[in-house]
């Protein structure tokens, strides 16, 4: 009971003064695999161990480290549990360190592995953690965690702010991923997934905008079933580029039991472009919105640019009660639907090194406030490497999970210290290898309390 206690404080602890504290320790969850010797299956998922020392040079304490563990050390009934890993001599400012503990694809805690909707709200722990101790001393402390009601937690913060000056962490390519494990065929899918956690997943740990291209197949075998008004729901995919990957139907209905699940929680869905089967056959986009129509109807948001043209606040959407965001990418189609948001600006670098994008984003970032007059109030940086056609070909980048991390450390990072400020949407590539969502809630209360200052 009182250990229960002490590991809430810890999270309070951890979320609040953490934020302006000069000690962090988390964890994160490698994009990278590796083969097993005489064998089909690959490891993958593995778990990471960061940290950061920020405090100005401390001889006060002599022994400083990181203890891993697979279950809540805190817990009662693991008084007496080992740590899997201890870390000691650490990297300063920063390092990580990647461990072969394999993560790979766990129940989600508090009832979100079920999407009947029997949930606790609230943060929940996987069973991975890892403390910082300093002299036998707790320091820091994390787990690996999902953070599906972020939004509705955080309400007294960030009611009162806009949408469009929110930090909101997002995926690419949302729908570009493969369920169960992966094989070493799989693996050589090199160029096609950029995620390894399916929707309702990547709702659940806390992303809220959905990168989403779609696909037409006319004559997909098993493209005969109808809904009641005559729409082929299957023959929609969601694809990567011009290879589909995953039934569309599938992502409608992981972001239906989440938003039925999650009810104070605002979700972007971005229909971003449209690569096969679309082009001169506006008859397809309108059976495509008759779905999303059919599917979401009741809890669809209008557009709206509100004050200053950055969007309604999180509190009008609330009093409103609908919390799904549909942008549009062709806009002609949105003309003829009040309900759809315009096309929403991505900005893309095309960066093959992580140098390039990193100066990139430098410049687009702070370029943001030029965007203002944009139609849609939301608009999203798309944080993650492409590779060059002829790379693919070659196999010169060595895949999107290597291209992955090689950059999604270093986008904590920044996005930590200087880019959350200007950003609205980010969206990255295997976003369990970077801490996004936890440097998004972070700097929503601090822009709450520059908002509050000027107020
Ligand atoms: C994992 O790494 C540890 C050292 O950190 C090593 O002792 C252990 O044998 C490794 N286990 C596997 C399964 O590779
Ligand atoms: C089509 O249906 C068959 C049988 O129901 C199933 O085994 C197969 O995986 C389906 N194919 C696709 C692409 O969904
Ligand atoms: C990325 O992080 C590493 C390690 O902290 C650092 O050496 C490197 O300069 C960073 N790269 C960029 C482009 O910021
Ligand atoms: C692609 O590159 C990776 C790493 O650079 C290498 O391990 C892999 O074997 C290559 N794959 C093919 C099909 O050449």
């Amino acid at each position: 009971m009182q250990k229960g206690i002490v590991l809430l404080l810890l999270h309070v602890f951890c979320d609040t003064v953490l934020a302006g504290q000069c000690e962090k320790v988390w964890v994160t969850v490698s994009s990278l695999w590796r083969p097993i010797a005489a064998c089909d299956k690959v490891v993958d998922a593995e778990l990471e161990i960061n940290w950061e020392f920020d405090c100005p040079a401390d001889t006060k304490y002599s022994d400083t480290q990181i203890k891993v563990f697979t279950a809540d050390p805190l817990a009662a009934h693991n008084k007496m549990i080992k740590p899997e890993l201890i870390l000691t001599s650490l990297q300063r400012p920063r390092g990580y360190y990647r461990t072969n503990i394999t993560v790979g694809r766990p129940p989600l805690p508090g009832g979100w592995d079920t999407k009947d909707g029997a949930a606790l709200p609230g943060p929940h722990c996987l069973d991975y953690y890892a403390i910082l101790y300093k002299d036998g001393h707790i320091f820091s402390m994390a787990c690996l965690q999902i953070w599906p009601t972020w939004m509705y937690d955080m309400r007294r913060e960030i009611g009162m702010l806009p949408i469009g000056s929110l930090m909101i962490p997002g995926t690419h390519n949302s729908g570009c991923y493969k369920h169960g494990d992966l094989t070493r065929r799989d693996a050589f899918q090199r160029y096609l997934l950029t995620q390894d956690r399916d929707v309702w997943t990547q709702l659940v740990h806390g992303i809220r905008y959905l990168d989403i291209r779609v696909g037409y197949y006319p004559s997909i075998p098993n493209g005969t079933a109808l809904d009641e008004e005559g729409n082929h729901v299957s023959r929609f995919w969601v694809n990567h580029d011009v290879i589909r990957i995953t039934p569309l139907s599938e992502i409608l209905k992981d972001v239906r039991n989440f938003l039925d699940a999650a009810r104070g929680e605002v979700v972007i869905m971005d229909f971003h472009r449209f690569p096969v089967g679309f082009e001169g056959r506006p008859n397809r986009h309108r059976k495509l919105i008759a779905i999303l129509h059919r599917e979401f109807e009741k809890l669809i948001l209008k557009p709206d640019r509100g004050v200053e043209g950055l969007g309604p606040t999180l509190n009008d959407i609330w009093t409103g009660g609908k919390r799904l965001i549909i942008c549009y990418g062709d806009k002609h189609v949105v003309n003829d639907y009040d309900w759809l948001w315009p096309p929403l600006t991505q900005v893309w670098g095309n960066q093959q090194t992580v140098e390039g994008l990193f100066e990139y984003l430098d410049e687009e970032i702070l370029r943001s406030k030029r965007r203002k007059n944009s139609q849609n109030p939301l608009w999203a940086v798309m944080a993650e490497l492409t590779p060059f056609p002829l790379d693919i070909f070659f196999n010169l980048s060595g895949g999107l999970r290597q291209m992955a991390d090689s950059v999604n450390r270093n986008l904590t990072v920044k996005f930590q210290e200087e880019w959350w400020k200007e950003t609205n949407i980010v969206a990255t590539d295997f976003f369990l290898g970077n801490d996004l969502i936890w440097v998004s809630r972070m700097s929503n209360i601090k822009k709450s309390n520059i908002a509050q200052w000027r107020l």
